[in-house]
């Protein structure tokens, strides 16, 4: 089926996130000495999902890079990650700017390697300007770090006097979030099979919808994706309504 044909225009996601799983098993099917391999090719798709997200008009898409939890995998895998990051980036850094695509960051980046953090600051200051899509990546990132430093903040701010206790509501709890200058995402995929969210943008997701396919991460394409947000724009999305209420409108 040609999915891209059948996406409406109009109802296009803003921002799209997603929980990349599969490079290990991924490099296991293909009978690959090391789960490395697997993470190459995860760059492939990560190129593919962001072009795809361009040619339909996401403004912003966030992916799952690497999670707070994941610095407890071996280190040959971690040091592994963080000198692919360095290698992608380099490749990719002059496409980034010359399509539009604006590269940010969320996590707690001060653990990155000097050389990881370095090339993603490159990156960042140089497509800074651009509008077409917002490319994030959560970098040693997970949703209760982000909650509990966001908590710490207003507490703070709250003792300073700085703001007043009864005015914190939801949208100022978004303003202290790693992801404040980005809107809730509508639709969140997750490849792999795996059903959880795995401490991923646990406020933002409040009212998501979630999508989850057996494709592993290396093998998940623009159709793929074409695929999901067709899937996301059959569903009624009623934000705790009625149906008739949404109709109505
Ligand atoms: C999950 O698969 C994948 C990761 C933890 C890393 C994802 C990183 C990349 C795709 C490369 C990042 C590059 C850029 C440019 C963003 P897994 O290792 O958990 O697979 P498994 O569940 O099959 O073991």
């Amino acid at each position: 089926m040609d999915y891209r044909a059948l996406i409406d225009p109009v109802k296009t996601p803003k921002h799209i996130a997603i929980i990349m799983d599969g490079n290990g098993r991924w490099a296991k099917q293909k009978f690959a000495r090391n789960r490395i391999f697997g993470h190459h090719n995860g760059v492939k798709a990560v190129r593919k999902t962001t072009e795809a997200c361009r040619q339909i008009g996401v403004q912003y898409l966030t992916l799952y890079a690497f999670s707070t939890e994941n610095w407890n995998r071996p280190s040959t895998e971690v040091n592994a990650l963080m000198a692919l990051l360095v290698q992608a980036l380099e490749k990719e850094i002059n496409d980034l700017e010359k399509n539009g695509i604006q590269l940010k960051a969320i996590g707690n980046l001060g653990d990155l390697p000097k050389a990881t953090r370095e090339k993603l600051e490159e990156g960042i200051y140089r497509t800074r300007n651009n509008k077409k899509l917002v490319l994030t990546l959560a970098l040693s990132y997970s949703s209760r770090w982000e909650l509990s430093n966001a908590i710490r903040q207003i507490a703070e701010d709250s003792k300073a006097g700085i703001i007043e206790p009864a005015a914190i509501n939801d949208e100022l709890i978004s303003s202290y979030l790693e992801t404040r200058d980005l809107p809730d995402p509508e639709l969140l995929i997750r490849t792999s099979g795996e059903q959880r969210i795995s401490n991923y943008m646990l406020w933002q997701i409040a009212y998501s919808e979630l999508y989850f396919t057996k494709t592993l991460w290396p093998d998940f394409n623009e159709e793929q994706l074409y695929k999901a947000v067709w899937d996301y724009q059959q569903r009624e999305r009623r934000f705790g309504k009625i149906s008739e209420q949404i109709t109505a409108k």
